[in-house]
C-alpha cells in the first residue's frame, strides 16, 4: 500500500567555490551557527516524515553537522554534480511509490521561515492538487535567477534559466527561488524525462514543470519574500543574510519586552535566551550559549559567549563575559572586566579593569579595580576561591590554586600566594619609606637660573 508522507530533500552537494573559503557553503555561519542547522530547524517545525540530504563526495563535515539533528536525515552523496534535477534523482529511493509531497529546499536559502514552508505545503495539498508549487519571488536584481513564465490567466506553464532564456523571458520579473513542493507520484515519472540539452548541461529540476503541464496537471506559484529566499553564494550575500537574520532577532527580543536603546548595533545568536524587563545598549555583542534572566542592565560594548546572567545584574560598559561564566543576582560587572569559567555569586561586585579566570567569587565579595587571577603557569590552570563578602585590594594578584577566605581583605598591590583565612588582612607589598623634606633639599637641574 502507498503511503501518504512529506519528504523533505535539502540539496547541498554544490561546492560554493564563490565563496572563496575551504569551509564548505553550507557550514558557513548565520547566527552563529552553520546555514544548514538554520535551515533544519525551520524544516523540522513542518514535520516532514523523510528528511534527505543531498552532499557531494569529500563532504563529510556537511553530513556530520546534522549527523545528530532530531531530523535524523537520511544522508546521500550526488557523486557527480550533473545539476539540481539529478541531486532529486539521486534521492529518489526515499519517495518513490509514495503518495504526498517532496519538498526540495536548498542548503544555501536558510532563510525561509516557518510560515511560509507551511503555506507552500498547503498550497500542494489544497483541492487544485498542483503537480508543483513553485515558491516564487521579485527580487531587487533578477540577475541569473530562473524565471517563471505564467499564461495569461497567472498559472505558471514553465521555469526558464536565465542562461537559456529569451530577452522577452529575461523580462519577467517574477523568479524561482528554487524551493518547490512536489506531489511524490508523480515526481520520478517527470525526473525519468529530464534532459540535460541546455546551456548548462545539467539535468535541471525546473523543467519538471512543463513536463508536469505536458501530462495536463496544473503548476502553481507561492510568491514570497526576497528576504526569505535569497541564495548564499558569496560572503557579500552571506553579510547581508546575516543582517536579515539579525534584525528578525532583534524583532524578536523587543516583542518579548527587551529594550534596545540603537537596535542595529546590538548583535545575538540563534540561542540567546533574554528575560523580562531587560535592557541592551549600543553595541552588545552576544556569542553562543547566553543566558539572561530578567531584570538585567547591559550597557554599551559589552561581549558576552556562553555565559549566565541572573536577575537584577548589571554588566558593563565594556564588560567580556567568556565561556563558563555565571553572573549571580544583583552582582554588577563594569568596565574593562574579563571573565572566564567563573562563578560570580550574587552581590559580587568587579566593577573595573580586572581578570577573573576559572575563579569562584563568593556573595557580596568585592573585587578592586586591577585585581588579576592568574590562572595559568604556562602549564596548567589553577583555581582561585574568594569567600563571601572578601574585599580583595585595588591591584591585587591572585596566584592560584589560592583561596582567600570568608570576610577577608587583601591590601592594594597585594601579590597573594598562599591562601588567606577567614577574616584576615594580607598585604604582600614593601613598606613605604618617608624621608622629610627630601624634594627641596635634591639639587636644582644645572642652567636653570
Ligand atoms: C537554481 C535554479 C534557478 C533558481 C535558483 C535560485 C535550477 C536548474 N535552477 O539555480 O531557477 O532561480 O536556483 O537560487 O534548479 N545542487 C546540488 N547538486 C547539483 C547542483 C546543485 O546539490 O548538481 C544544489 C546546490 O548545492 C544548491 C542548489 O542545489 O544548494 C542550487 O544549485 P545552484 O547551482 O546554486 O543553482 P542555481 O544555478 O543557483
Ligand atoms: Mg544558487
Amino acid at each position: 500500500m502507498k503511503k501518504h508522507r512529506t519528504v523533505a530533500i535539502v540539496l547541498a552537494a554544490g561546492l560554493g567555490t564563490r565563496m572563496g573559503s575551504t569551509l564548505p557553503k553550507v557550514l558557513h555561519p548565520l547566527g552563529g551557527r552553520p546555514m544548514l542547522l538554520q535551515l533544519f530547524e525551520t524544516l523540522s517545525n513542518v514535520q516532514p516524515d523523510t528528511t534527505v540530504l543531498v552532499t557531494g563526495p569529500d563532504m563529510g563535515p556537511v553530513s556530520g553537522v546534522v549527523a545528530n539533528h532530531k531530523l535524523k536525515p537520511n544522508v546521500v552523496i550526488q557523486e557527480e554534480r550533473l545539476g539540481t534535477g539529478h541531486a532529486v534523482t539521486v534521492a529518489r529511493n526515499f519517495f518513490e511509490g509514495n503518495t504526498g509531497t517532496v519538498l526540495v529546499v536548498y542548503g544555501d536559502t536558510p532563510l525561509l521561515t516557518v510560515p511560509t514552508m507551511q503555506s507552500l505545503m498547503s498550497v500542494r495539498q489544497s483541492n487544485e492538487n498542483p503537480a508543483v508549487v513553485v515558491l516564487g519571488f521579485r527580487p531587487s536584481e533578477a540577475g541569473e535567477y530562473g524565471r517563471l513564465i505564467l499564461d495569461n490567466h497567472g498559472s505558471l506553464q514553465k521555469i526558464v534559466e536565465a542562461k537559456d532564456a529569451s530577452s522577452e523571458e529575461l523580462n519577467q520579473l517574477l523568479c524561482n527561488s528554487g524551493i518547490m513542493a512536489i506531489d511524490a507520484t508523480l515526481l520520478p515519472f517527470l525526473l525519468d524525462q529530464l534532459k540535460n540539452d541546455n546551456a548548462k548541461g545539467e539535468y535541471y529540476l525546473t523543467d519538471i514543470v512543463e513536463l508536469a503541464i505536458l501530462e495536463g496537471r496544473s503548476c502553481a506559484v507561492l510568491e514570497g519574500d526576497e528576504n526569505e529566499v535569497m541564495g548564499i553564494n558569496s560572503k557579500v550575500d552571506l553579510a547581508a543574510a546575516e543582517g536579515i537574520l539579525q534584525k528578525r532577532y532583534r524583532q524578536r527580543a523587543m516583542n518579548s519586552g527587551v529594550t534596545l536603546l540603537d537596535p542595529s548595533t546590538v548583535f545575538f545568536s540563534w540561542d540567546t535566551n533574554l528575560g523580562r524587563n531587560v535592557s541592551i545598549g549600543p553595541n552588545v555583542y552576544f556569542g553562543q550559549g547566553v543566558t539572561v534572566d530578567d531584570d538585567v542592565e547591559i550597557h554599551s560594548f559589552s561581549h558576552l559567549e556562553g555565559t549566565k546572567v541572573y536577575s537584577g545584574a548589571v554588566i558593563g560598559p565594556f564588560a567580556r563575559l567568556r565561556p563558563g561564566t555565571d553572573i549571580g543576582r544583583d552582582a554588577h560587572i563594569g568596565n574593562f572586566v574579563e571573565i572566564k569559567n567563573s562563578v560570580i555569586s550574587s552581590g559580587a561586585k568587579a566593577n573595573h579593569l580586572s581578570y577573573i579566570g576559572d575563579a569562584k567569587v563568593g556573595q557580596n565579595a568585592n573585587i578592586g579595580a586591577g585585581t588579576i587571577t592568574c590562572n595559568y603557569d604556562g602549564q596548567k590552570k589553577s583555581m582561585t576561591e574568594i569567600g563571601a563578602g572578601a574585599f580583595i585590594g585595588s591591584n591585587t594578584s591572585l596566584v592560584a590554586p589560592v583561596k582567600v577566605g570568608v570576610g577577608a581583605v587583601t591590601g592594594a598591590g597585594s601579590v597573594i600566594t598562599k591562601d588567606v583565612e577567614d577574616d584576615a588582612l594580607a598585604v604582600t607589598r614593601g613598606s613605604q619609606n618617608v624621608v622629610p623634606g627630601w624634594a627641596s633639599r635634591r639639587q636644582k637641574p644645572k642652567g636653570n637660573d
